[in-house]
């Protein structure tokens, strides 16, 4: 929310206290003095007036975790094992999946707490690509480039996929670069032709990359350059 929301909510300022104290240069966002009543602040955000703490700001937290096949993409689950069970305890508190995974499929899965980043990532007016490398029971054809360019109509949302990117690597494997991820994209999307996806691997998200040294279940914090890529 705005800087000046943010005070002027507070019992003790009312709004020309707040507009006062901007232009006194009396307030700390981070660190920086900020006069701007525009400035946006958020729950991460460490907010101070002269010496007094208004609010100490939420660490975000952002983790890339190397998905193993056969555990669900989901904070909690009665029967099957879950991505956050992969996390030791202390780490788990608030996090949420950037963009699911199927239990089956492995590769680049994404947790944070910071909730407007991670709609960036995913969200697809921001168009970051998603890379997936594809094995299928039966053959790749040339002519699937085509269709996955020009879009399939999902009935159940009624709508028609956007343009993606269907690399041929092989008879039966293929990279495909998405900017969507609607319910089962990728099967549905080989589905339209009768081949079955056989393995999903996800490689990247926009410009954050599947570290290589993770092995299954293995995870890691994003640096600031992967974080300040979204
Ligand atoms: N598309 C799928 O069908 N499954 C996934 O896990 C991810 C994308």
């Amino acid at each position: 929310m705005r800087l000046d929301r943010f005070l002027a909510n507070l019992p003790s300022y009312n709004r020309q206290q707040v507009r006062l104290l901007l232009v006194q240069r009396r307030v700390r966002v981070d660190g920086d003095t900020v006069a701007d009543p525009r400035a946006e602040v958020r729950e991460f955000s460490r907010i101070e007036v002269d010496d007094q703490l208004l609010q100490a700001g939420r660490p975000a937290r952002y983790l890339m975790l190397h998905k193993p096949a056969g555990c669900v993409s989901a904070t909690h689950d009665p029967q099957h094992r879950t991505v956050l069970d992969l996390l030791p305890a202390p780490l788990r508190e608030d996090l949420h999946i950037a963009g699911r995974l199927d239990y089956n499929t492995t590769g680049l899965m994404i947790l944070t707490n910071d909730g407007q980043w991670s709609r960036r990532l995913t969200q697809p007016a921001t168009k970051l690509p998603k890379h997936y490398l594809v094995e299928t029971e039966d053959e790749i054809g040339a002519h699937y480039v085509d269709k996955f360019r020009t879009g399939f109509y999902f009935a159940f949302e009624d709508l028609t996929t956007l343009p993606a990117q269907l690399d041929i690597l092989g008879p039966r494997t293929a990279r495909l670069a998405i900017i969507e991820g609607r319910y089962h994209q990728v099967k549905r999307m080989f589905g339209y032709f009768d081949n079955k996806v056989v393995g999903l691997h996800r490689e990247t998200m926009g410009a954050i990359q599947l570290d290589p040294g993770l092995a299954p279940g293995e995870f890691r914090a994003l640096t600031a350059t992967e974080i300040a890529s979204v």
